[in-house]
């Protein structure tokens, strides 16, 4: 035994730890690769500070970007995914889970798996026990919950789908006074004639203006008479109250037009190619759509804490480390059964500045997940720089002054039918360039 103490067990000894020496080294080496690995997936994002903040790019959305490594992966899939003829696919429901289950799932939507703060008080942790600060919500106009008729209607248009059902209904946030906007949209992507003979309805979306201004007042009266296109309700018009601008043009469909096929909720700075909306996307010869919803797809968004910027979410509002999936407000079109669905989720959800992702939050209570649009390049949330090929292809380009949206639009009109003459040498492989989707204004 002492034999066998001394001169076995230490050899087995060295054995083992010599073993267990490799494995160390073995794992040393494989760390450092992760770490490399994470390394290198970090420099190749842009929300490094002081890569490209809100405040190189206007309108880098929400926060800095800040994407889930998985939301990356897939966003290189679709990339390479051009036009899928099939990719209209209905919105895949999410698991059927055990309500306590689908509880957790709902926390891990919002909270992005990061834990964040009430996943189990409600949807989103925006549930009745979240206790809110007073002073925001009177500030922001957030955390408080809409009643079912919250305003009273100014100007409302409640016979529009009496003799027929659209197929179409734009629900177009405007300001009071951008008169000149809404003139520009009803010459060139709000037209009826866009539709060719479906049913199209264009309302735009109003607040009230400054009590005073009386004459900004009456011009918009008269301006509805002349084309019965304003909804307005007796709320003031600002950009914190733009989620109740939104759900009351969800309340008008659901209420005034119930069945119509599809809703496009867009702003009035916003290029639309309505034409290829409805013939590429929405296909009207097809049957409609149900809990359908799409748009620019933002994946794994975190809410953004600086104070400064126009996106910010106070933690006290909005816990959670993550956004739900939601579709960029700046256009997202959804089936008409939605907006019943999205208004009546609403009431119980405390209400939050921001309307996109207010919405997104309705549909992870309801379980809709947003579909992607059959490719990454037909939702835009900035400007797209114009050439009629593009924009032949698109449907949605951010940021235009009235004047510049006649302007492309008579040219994309006067060029329709050769619109991409000029594209003949560029066309192989541009479409799958990154750039063709974000081109930043010149
Ligand atoms: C990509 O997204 C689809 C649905 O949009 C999802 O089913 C799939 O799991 C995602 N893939 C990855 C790698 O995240
Ligand atoms: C999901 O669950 C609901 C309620 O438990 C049930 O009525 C429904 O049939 C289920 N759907 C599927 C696809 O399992
Ligand atoms: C509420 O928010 C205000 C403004 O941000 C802040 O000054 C105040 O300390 C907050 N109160 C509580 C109780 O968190
Ligand atoms: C809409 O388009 C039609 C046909 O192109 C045109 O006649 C009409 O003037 C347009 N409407 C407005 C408000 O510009
Ligand atoms: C939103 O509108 C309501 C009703 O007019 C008003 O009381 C409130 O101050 C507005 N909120 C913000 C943040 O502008
Ligand atoms: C093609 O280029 C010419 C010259 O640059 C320009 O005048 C024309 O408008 C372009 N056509 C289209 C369809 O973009």
């Amino acid at each position: 035994m002492q034999w066998r103490r001394r001169h076995c067990c230490p050899i087995k000894m060295t054995w083992t730890v010599k073993r267990s020496l490799f494995r160390t080294h073995v794992a040393g080496l494989l760390s450092l690769a992760l770490l490399f690995t994470i390394f290198l997936f970090f420099s190749h994002q842009d929300w490094l500070p002081g890569h490209s903040g809100p405040r190189e790019n206007p309108l880098a959305y929400t926060i800095r970007g800040v994407r889930s490594p998985k939301g990356e992966a897939n966003q290189s899939n679709s990339l390479r995914g051009l036009w899928r003829e099939t990719g209209n696919v209905a919105p895949k429901p999410l698991l059927n889970l055990s309500s306590q289950q689908a509880e957790g799932a709902a926390g891990e939507a919002a909270g992005g798996g990061g834990g964040g703060g009430g996943a189990r008080t409600g949807v989103m942790g925006l549930g009745d026990t979240m206790s809110t600060n007073n002073t925001l919500e009177k500030e922001m106009g957030v955390g408080g919950r809409l009643s079912a008729q919250p305003y009273r209607y100014i100007l409302n248009e409640p016979f529009k789908c009496k003799d027929s059902t659209p197929f179409l209904i734009l629900l177009i946030a405007a300001e009071p006074g951008q008169a000149d906007a809404r003139n520009a949209i009803r010459q060139t992507w709000g037209n009826e004639s866009v539709a060719m003979g479906l049913g199209f309805v264009r309302l735009f979306l109003l607040g009230t203006g400054k009590s005073t201004d009386t004459f900004l007042q009456s011009s918009i009266e008269e301006e509805s008479r002349v084309y019965h296109d304003i909804i307005q309700q007796d709320y003031q018009d600002t950009y914190y109250n733009l989620t109740i601008k939104t759900l009351m043009g969800m309340n008008w469909v659901a209420t005034y037009c119930p069945h119509a096929s599809y809703v496009m909720k867009t702003d009035s700075d916003m290029f639309v190619n309505t034409e290829y909306l409805i013939q590429k996307l929405l296909k009207p010869e097809m049957p409609p759509k149900q809990r359908y919803f799409t748009g620019y797809l933002m994946r794994g968004y975190a809410p953004n804490r600086n104070k400064d910027s126009k996106w910010y979410m106070p933690p006290e509002v909005y816990p959670s480390e993550r956004y739900p999936i939601f579709c960029s407000g700046t256009g997202y079109v959804f089936s008409g059964d939605m907006a019943e669905l999205i208004y009546q989720a609403s009431l119980s959800i405390r209400r939050l500045h921001l309307e996109d992702v207010y919405v997104g939050i309705c549909l992870a209570k309801l379980r809709i997940e947003p579909a992607p649009p059959p490719n990454e390049f037909l939702f835009n949330h900035w400007r797209v720089s114009y050439s009629s090929c593009k924009y032949s292809h698109l449907i949605t380009s951010h940021q235009f002054h009235p004047n510049e949206l006649i302007k492309y639009w008579n040219h994309l009109q006067s060029n329709k039918h050769n619109a991409c003459i000029n594209m003949t040498k560029e066309k192989s492989g541009r479409h799958r360039h990154r750039k063709f989707h974000g081109e930043r204004p010149p």
